[in-house]
């Protein structure tokens, strides 16, 4: 059997996105009871080398609610590669200690790298600047849930662009569903060029802005993002773009669709500001809390367990 992994949007079949969005919601739909024995006995490990709180919380959250154990990287300044072990070292002891391998790096294609030595499973939880899949996977059921269907979304990225990996693997994600993109960032923190051209290949439309106010009248959904300040050469850079875009409650109100909705995903620093968080659009907290079921369809496919 071909062992599966979770690594980029573009390995992932819009049949496989869709089943995984299914199986979160008959997982939402079951009991406590119902979900404790699905992964009774599975170990899943949690290689974090970058801060997280929501992804790796939710991964380990999802993990336990299933009945599996979870097997965590131990701070980095206490493990092994304070002594100088390899990145290749510690995947192929991990691989042999679980069941299945969650891991966060800040280089790109590390994920993939470890998939290569890996015979268990790998799921990325976000390498670099390159991808975010898990994060898109809930981004999407999060709209599927409070839209009713993620087809024809149309759809404003705002922030940083650039460095942004859950933009990325969103953008890539919906172009399965026929979308209208709209991209919204400081010239110097704009999508990549790559991405825009595999969006060219497949007919998508798009099109780029500096300030969201030229497209907010027409969008579904609204998606901001912190600036990435920890991959910015230097603080001087970082303080240019700071503080960019700063979304409040009456740039919304009597202005956007009615129903449109806000989602981030998480942590903001200040580009959505708390008024926000009272109006009938915020949807990030919502789209948080998702990660749940969506991690615990993810674990459950790539141990091929059906439900
Ligand atoms: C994102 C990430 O790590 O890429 N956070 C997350 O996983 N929810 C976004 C971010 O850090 O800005």
């Amino acid at each position: 059997m071909i062992k599966k992994d979770i690594i980029s949007i573009d390995e992932i079949e819009k049949e496989d996105i869709l089943e995984i969005l299914n199986m979160a919601d008959k997982l939402e739909n079951m009991s406590r009871e119902e979900k404790i024995n699905l992964l009774k006995g599975y170990i899943v490990s949690t290689l974090f080398f970058e801060p997280s709180t929501r992804t790796k919380m939710s991964f380990e959250s999802a993990t336990i609610g299933l009945g599996a154990n979870v097997l965590s990287l131990p701070p980095l300044d206490q493990s092994s590669f304070q002594k100088g072990e390899s990145f290749s070292d510690t995947i192929k002891m991990i691989e042999s200690y679980s069941d299945v391998i969650v891991i966060r790096h800040p280089q790109n294609g590390s994920a993939k790298e470890a998939s290569l030595i890996s015979k268990k499973p790998v799921i990325n939880a976000g390498d670099g600047t390159n991808q975010h899949p898990t994060q898109t996977l809930l981004d999407l059921y999060t709209i599927l849930k409070e839209k009713g269907s993620i087809n024809n979304i149309n759809i404003a990225f705002v922030g940083d662009l650039k460095y942004g990996r859950t933009v990325h693997s969103l953008a890539k994600a919906l172009a399965y569903f026929n979308p209208n993109y709209h991209f919204v960032a400081p010239h110097s923190l704009q999508i990549p060029k790559e991405i825009l051209l595999e969006l060219d290949k497949l007919n998508i439309n798009y099109y780029l802005h500096e300030n969201y106010e030229e497209c907010i009248k027409e969008i579904d959904v609204f998606y901001m993002t912190r600036i990435q300040k920890e991959r910015f050469e230097s603080e001087k850079e970082y303080n240019k773009v700071k503080s960019c875009y700063i979304l409040k409650k009456n740039n919304l109100e009597n202005i956007c669709k009615d129903d449109m909705i806000v989602l981030h995903p998480l942590p903001r620093v200040d580009e959505i500001d708390i008024s926000v968080d009272e109006t009938k659009y915020a949807k990030y907290f919502e789209q948080a809390k998702n990660g749940i079921p969506i991690r615990q369809a993810i674990l459950l496919k790539v141990l091929n367990i059906n439900l």
